[in-house]
C-alpha cells in the first residue's frame, strides 16, 4: 500500500467528526508499535518525523521503513515531516518519497509566511506531496523550534482565509492556547476561537502540543471540527519508561528484543488509548 497523502487521510474528518493522530515517531520500535496499534484498531495514522529525526534514522531509512509498515498493515499510513524549518531538507524529503510535510514559518511576518508556504506547496504538488503550515506561534519546545513564552501569540481568525487560500496548503495549524511538551498548568484552549476560524475556512485545522492535554477538550476540538491532532513528548515518555522497566526486570539478559518487545506494545497501547478519544477507529 503506498504512503497516504495527508489532504486525503484527513479528506473526511471534518464531516465525520473524527481526527486522525498525528504521533512523533524516533526509532524502528516506536514507528512498528504505532501502526500495529493502529492497525488493531483498524485506523488511519500519520507517523511524523522531526528534522533532528530524519538525520538521526536517515532520509532513505525512513522512506523504506514506513512504506514496508504500510504494505505490511494495511493501513492508510502518512509519513509527515513535522515542524520543518530548513526548506533544502524539506525538498529533500519530498523527494525522497514522503506523503507530507509541514513548512513552520511561523516566526516571519504574514507576507513572508505566504510566500516560504507557497514555494513549499508549489515544489510539493509536483511530487504529489501534501504541505501544511502554521499561523500564530504555538509556546514551548518541539526539537530544534522553540518559541519563547514571549513569543508565543494565537492565530488571528481573519489572517486565515488569505492564507489558505493565497498558499494552497492541505492542512492549518492553528494556535488555541496548547504548547509544545510537558504542561506546567492544565492548559486554557480558546474554544471560541476555534470556533471562529472553523467558520472562516474550510481547511482542515491541526491542533499541535497534544501531549497532556485533557480528553474532554480533545472531544470538544474534534465536535467542532478539529482534524488533526499532534502528539509527541507522551510517546517519549511512554518508550523509555517501557525500557527502563524492561532492564529493570531483566537484568542479565543480552538479547536486545527482550527490551525491545515491550517497549512496542507500550507504544501500540498508547495509540490504541488515543484513537478511541480520537474517534478513528474503524476509519481506514
Ligand atoms: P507534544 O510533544 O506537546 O505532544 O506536541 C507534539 C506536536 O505538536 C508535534 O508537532
Amino acid at each position: 500500500m503506498a504512503l497516504t497523502t495527508l489532504k486525503e487521510i484527513l479528506s473526511d474528518t471534518r464531516e465525520k467528526k473524527y481526527a486522525v493522530g498525528g504521533f512523533n515517531m524516533n526509532s524502528y520500535e516506536d514507528s512498528e508499535g504505532m501502526v500495529m496499534g493502529a492497525a488493531r484498531k483498524h485506523s488511519p495514522i500519520i507517523l511524523m518525523t522531526s528534522m533532528a529525526c530524519v538525520k538521526y534514522v536517515g532520509l532513505h531509512q525512513l522512506v523504506g521503513m514506513v512504506k514496508g509498515m504500510s504494505d505490511s498493515y494495511q493501513i492508510p499510513v502518512c509519513l509527515h515531516l513535522d515542524h520543518a524549518t530548513d526548506y533544502d531538507l524539506i525538498k529533500e524529503c519530498i523527494r525522497a518519497g514522503f506523503s507530507s510535510v509541514m513548512v513552520d514559518a511561523s516566526k516571519k511576518k504574514y507576507e513572508e509566511n505566504i510566500a516560504d508556504t507557497r514555494m513549499i506547496v508549489d515544489y510539493a504538488r509536483a511530487y504529489g506531496c501534501s504541505v501544511e503550515a502554521e499561523l500564530g506561534k504555538l509556546g514551548g519546545r518541539e526539537e530544534n523550534v522553540v518559541v519563547s513564552e514571549k513569543e508565543k501569540a494565537y492565530t488571528n481568525p481573519e489572517d486565515v482565509p488569505r492564507f489558505v487560500e493565497e498558499t494552497g496548503i492541505d492542512a492549518l495549524a492553528v494556535s488555541i492556547g496548547t504548547a509544545h511538551g510537558f504542561y506546567k498548568a492544565e492548559p486554557k484552549l480558546d474554544f471560541d476561537r476555534l470556533d471562529r476560524i472553523l467558520k472562516l475556512t474550510k481547511c482542515p485545522l491541526v491542533l499541535h502540543g497534544g501531549t497532556g492535554v485533557p480528553e474532554e477538550d480533545f472531544r470538544k476540538c474534534i465536535q467542532m471540527g478539529m482534524s488533526k491532532i499532534n502528539v509527541g513528548t507522551q510517546l517519549k515518555k511512554t518508550y523509555t519508561d517501557a525500557l527502563k522497566e524492561a532492564l529493570r526486570e531483566n537484568p542479565d539478559d543480552i538479547d536486545p528484543r527482550t527490551f525491545m518487545r515491550p517497549v512496542k506494545e507500550a507504544c501500540a497501547q498508547e495509540i490504541m488509548r488515543r484513537i478511541d478519544v480520537f474517534g478513528s477507529e474503524n476509519m481506514a
